[in-house]
């Protein structure tokens, strides 16, 4: 009943000032992969060599990305916030609205590979190295079916 309301309200709102709306949704959803990609790109750094393996700072890492995954994203995923909604601003695409069982799926797995890296960061480079490609294939696993290439 709650969500019939809402969205009553939503349709009485002028055309713009919704698409505004939806637009720094959008952006906050963008923002949110970023800053995992900006922890995640820490720990490859290590991994490959880029930067000097440091236990601590990897467990930082790992922990910040533990606790991104605490953060509930259902409302960044507002309908009217996909590909074919906005063109150029964002690369979700539809099929996220059509199978959300099936991104649930994916972010489960992420999950999973966050909270394992989480146990390893810290220990040495080789663990961290395991945890970091299995966190990666989950990454790739959402983004081959509900990420575009581009914009
Ligand atoms: C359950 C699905 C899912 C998982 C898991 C996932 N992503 Fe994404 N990611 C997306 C979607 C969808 C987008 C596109 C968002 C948009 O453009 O609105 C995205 C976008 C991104 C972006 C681009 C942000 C920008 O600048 O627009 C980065 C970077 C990123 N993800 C990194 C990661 C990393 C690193 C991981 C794993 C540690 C990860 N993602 C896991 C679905 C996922």
């Amino acid at each position: 009943m709650r969500k019939i309301v809402l969205t009553a309200v939503l349709a009485a709102l002028p055309a713009t000032a919704m698409a505004e709306g939806l637009e720094d949704l959008v952006e906050a959803r963008r923002g949110y992969y970023k800053l995992l990609g900006a922890n995640m790109g820490e720990l490859v750094a290590m991994v490959k060599g880029e930067a000097e393996y440091d236990g601590a700072t990897a467990q930082t890492h790992a922990a910040n990305l533990v606790t991104l995954t605490n953060y509930n994203l259902g409302h960044l995923y507002a309908p009217g916030t996909s590909k074919a909604d906005l063109p150029g601003e964002t690369r979700a695409l539809p099929e996220i609205w059509d199978d959300m069982a099936g991104v649930q799926e994916k972010g489960m797995a992420f999950v999973e590979a966050v909270n394992e890296l989480n146990e390893v960061a810290g220990l040495d480079k080789a663990e961290l190295a395991a945890g970091v490609q299995k966190l990666g294939g989950t990454c790739k696993g959402c983004h081959d079916d509900y990420r575009a290439k581009d914009f």
